[in-house]
């Protein structure tokens, strides 16, 4: 490079680089206005930086004035078009984005966000975020809707249980004060199961509700599975000779749960009334436990004649009950009827112990199978 050259460079880097600076410093003044003014104060500071160049070279006698008058000439029409392109290019960006702006509005008023963006590839990844956190609140909301649901159905479920048998109870006192009843003995009898009844709905809302606000206390020990199955079994034994229903199984020796004593047996007789409920006389009701990979495994097989495929996944619901109609039928004390809360405590319990429970139809009725972790 000759001498020439070297200090042509010096001057103007010297010059533009002075130029750069202060529009660098102007545009991060400035850095809170609209992209469209960012955008000509790029291209503004890039044009004068070739002008204070190309002075400071003419003043060191590198250019004559008529040279210098061209390129002064050239560099303000490429100026002019330099901060025009800028212009657009700003105003197509600040469309772009009051675009994303009012589809993020929308998106705050409706709850959902259509976006088709065009534009740069930073503002088509903001808009896909958007859409995905669309998707998710949409999720939620539905999970919540569900929940809500859910909550509604079982409040008037409840109240319509708790009407009944209140009813019935009011009556059966009237009756008795106004020495109305005939056999004032069955009518207090009536009177307990009925009592009994409720007082167990009232307990297991009360064990759901705890479940539900993960405020359940566990405490897992070792358990043997055998014991936990004979005594439900034992449990249940009446039930199951009042209705005719027998009850068998086999249960391996020696196998060992790490789980909750109460909530386990909780589990094991809930399966097991309901079996027997839902199993006809002279029917039979297996319960079955066994060591599997990883855990134990339970088993209540009955003779229900099999679930219908469509109220499968609706067993475990609270406060379901195969049918929505409420009929005295199913309020009936003597077919231990209950609210429709026993699956979904068995299911909350389960998951409680981070094991899985799940219904199949297993010819002549169901069967529940119960898998905790060992
Ligand atoms: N072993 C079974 N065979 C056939 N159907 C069953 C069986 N267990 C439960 N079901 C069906 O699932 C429904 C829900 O059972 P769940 O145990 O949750 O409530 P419930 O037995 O009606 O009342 P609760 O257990 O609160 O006294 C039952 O009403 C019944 O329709
Ligand atoms: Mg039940």
């Amino acid at each position: 490079m000759t001498h020439d050259q070297v200090v042509i460079v010096l001057t103007t880097a010297a010059w533009s680089g002075g130029v750069g600076v202060l529009g660098g410093l102007l545009v991060w003044w400035g850095r809170r206005a609209s992209v469209r003014w960012l955008t000509v104060g790029v291209a503004s500071t890039a044009v004068l930086a070739v002008v204070a160049g190309t002075v400071a070279t003419s003043r060191a006698m590198f250019l004559s004035s008529h040279d210098l008058g061209v390129i002064s000439l050239v560099a303000a029409v490429a100026g002019v078009v330099a901060i025009a392109f800028a212009l657009a290019v700003g105003s197509a960006l600040a469309r772009w984005s009051r675009a994303l702006r009012d589809e993020a509005r929308r998106f705050g008023e409706s709850g959902s966000f259509a976006s088709d963006t065009s534009g740069p590839a930073e503002f088509a990844e903001l808009s896909e975020e958007l859409r995905h956190t669309s998707d998710r609140l949409a999720e939620s909301r539905a999970r919540e809707l569900a929940l809500e649901q859910s909550r509604r159905e079982l409040v008037s479920w409840v109240s319509h249980d708790l009407r009944t048998p209140l009813a019935g109870l009011r009556a059966m006192t009237e009756a008795l004060e106004d020495g109305l009843a005939d056999d004032p003995a069955r009518y207090h009898a009536q009177m307990r199961t009925e009592v009994d009844r409720m007082v167990r709905m009232v307990d297991d809302l009360f064990e759901l509700s705890r479940i539900h606000s993960g405020v359940m206390r566990l405490a897992p020990q070792q358990v043997a599975l055998g014991d936990v199955v004979s005594e439900a079994i034992a449990g249940a034994d009446s039930v199951a000779r009042a209705r005719g229903v027998r009850l068998g199984g086999e249960v391996e020796e020696d196998v060992l749960v790490t789980a909750d004593p109460a909530g386990l047996s909780r589990v094991v007789s809930n399966l097991l009334m309901n079996a027997i409920r839902h199993t006809p006389a002279d029917g039979v009701v297996e319960v079955s436990a066994r060591a599997v990979p990883n855990g134990v495994e339970l088993a209540v097989t009955d003779a229900c004649g099999g679930m219908r495929e469509e109220d499968i996944p609706r067993v475990f619901d609270v406060g379901w009950q195969g049918s929505p109609a409420r009929t005295p039928d199913r309020l009936d004390t003597t077919n231990g009827a209950g609210a429709g809360l026993g699956l979904a405590i068995v299911k909350g319990i389960v998951e409680a112990h981070l094991g899985q429970v799940a219904v199949t139809n297993h010819d002549p009725g169901c069967r529940f199978l119960v898998r905790l972790p060992a």
